[in-house]
């Protein structure tokens, strides 16, 4: 038996590996041990929820307005004593985040293999994404398996001359999203249902990202209320992240605006089917990204970069930056430019198959851990 600690604490990760966890608890050869540091409190209970997933070890390390170095400091001390005391064989983090950073070099510190989960993803651009670029890259230097998502991110990293144990797999987000996404979904939220997705332009909207906090995030918001309140015939729907500097600035910008639906945010499954409903995304977010395109939607992305080029390439994202005037001009192009909108529309999928958790789980189990 391998036994394998999977330690992750924000959304996106639990989301991501929440199929990988389903089958390392199924497999025969594995003793799966679960640990959520709760970076994210509710947003990760709703997720674990979704999929059933029941941790073994909750480092519960979140507060209010935390500080990254709060996320570091928590983490490096609970983690190391539950470390010691399962002794795995290997740890497996995810992606970029300070809850994954920080448990891979808890592991390093004791010796223990990483399997690092969604590798290979880069910027090269120190400040941002801040401070994922350089959680990604410290990761990188530690891991002994580094589960890239695209072959891109493969010969990134062959690049910074890690060569060894790399495997293509796809990106787990796509195994989720299969497992979640319905033919004639009812949504559970009923606001959700009574949107007129046959006769009003519904745009998904998300915003969180630490560097748009501030101006950028008051410049986005303001292009998007200028659009609403021009065009009746669009609608936002916004599932506003639990930060409360978001929530700030949110309910200052869109106060009493119509047609601006500021809800909590959606479970996964209410969420991936609304996704599949809307006309246009509009994010600055790094799983729906990857999630939109395979449905076919496009994405407009308010950043001003990203570590994810494959459906920019494809044509289904673009990169539309955090000014104002650029926000409002780009949205608008896509919302009534039919066939700007409608070459942006292929379903292309260049993250995977749905199959990326048994890859990955073969990679473990065939190693000589
Ligand atoms: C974190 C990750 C980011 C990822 C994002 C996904 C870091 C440094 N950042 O950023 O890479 O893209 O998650 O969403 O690791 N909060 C709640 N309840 C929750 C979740 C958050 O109240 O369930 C509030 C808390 O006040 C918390 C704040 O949101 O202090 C910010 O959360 P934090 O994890 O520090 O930063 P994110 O911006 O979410
Ligand atoms: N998501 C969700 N509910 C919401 C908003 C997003 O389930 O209300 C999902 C989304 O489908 C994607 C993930 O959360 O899988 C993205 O998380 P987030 O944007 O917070 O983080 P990032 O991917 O940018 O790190």
């Amino acid at each position: 038996m391998i036994r394998v600690l999977s330690v992750f604490g924000t959304r996106p990760e639990a989301i991501k590996m929440a199929p990988l966890l389903k089958k390392l608890e199924s497999h025969s050869d594995i003793e799966s041990i679960v640990c959520t540091t709760s970076q994210h409190k509710e947003m990760i209970q709703s997720v674990l929820d979704t999929f059933n997933i029941v941790p073994d070890f909750d480092l519960e390390i979140m507060t209010p307005n935390q500080t990254i170095i709060d996320i570091i400091t928590k983490t490096f001390n609970r983690l190391d004593k539950i470390i010691k005391d399962v002794q795995p064989q290997i740890v497996l983090v995810h992606g970029d985040t300070t809850t994954a950073s920080t448990s891979a070099q808890v592991a390093f510190l004791n010796q223990i293999p990483v399997g690092h989960v969604e590798a290979g993803l880069r910027t090269n651009n120190k400040y941002s994404p801040f401070p994922e670029e350089i959680n990604r890259r410290i990761i990188s230097i530690i891991a002994d398996f580094h589960f890239a998502p695209t072959l891109k991110n493969a010969q990134q990293l062959n690049d910074e001359s890690i060569k060894e144990n790399v495997f293509v797999t796809g990106n787990t987000v796509i195994d989720a999203l299969m497992m979640v996404s319905k033919e004639n979904y009812v949504f559970e939220n009923n606001k959700l249902n009574t949107l007129d997705f046959d006769n009003k332009k519904v745009c998904l909207f998300t915003c969180h990202r630490r560097e748009n906090l501030g101006l950028p995030m008051t410049n986005i918001f303001s292009a998007i209320k200028d659009i609403v309140l021009e065009n009746k015939d669009v609608e936002i729907v916004f599932p506003i992240h639990m930060n409360p500097k978001i929530r700030i600035i949110a309910n200052k910008v869109f106060d009493g605006i119509e047609r601006i639906n500021l809800i909590e945010p959606l479970n996964y499954v209410e969420f991936s089917n609304l996704m599949n409903k809307c006309y246009l995304v509009v994010t600055d977010s790094g799983g729906i990204q990857e999630e939109a395109p395979s449905l076919g939607k496009p994405v407009l992305v308010v950043r001003t970069e990203t570590e994810r080029p494959e459906a920019v390439e494809a044509g289904t994202v673009k990169i539309i930056g955090v000014d104002y005037d650029n926000v409002k001009r780009e949205i608008e192009n896509v919302l009534f430019n039919e066939s700007v909108y409608n070459s942006m529309c292929n379903a292309t999928n260049p993250y995977g198959d749905g199959n990326a958790s048994a890859r990955i789980i073969d990679a473990i189990v065939n190693s000589e851990l």
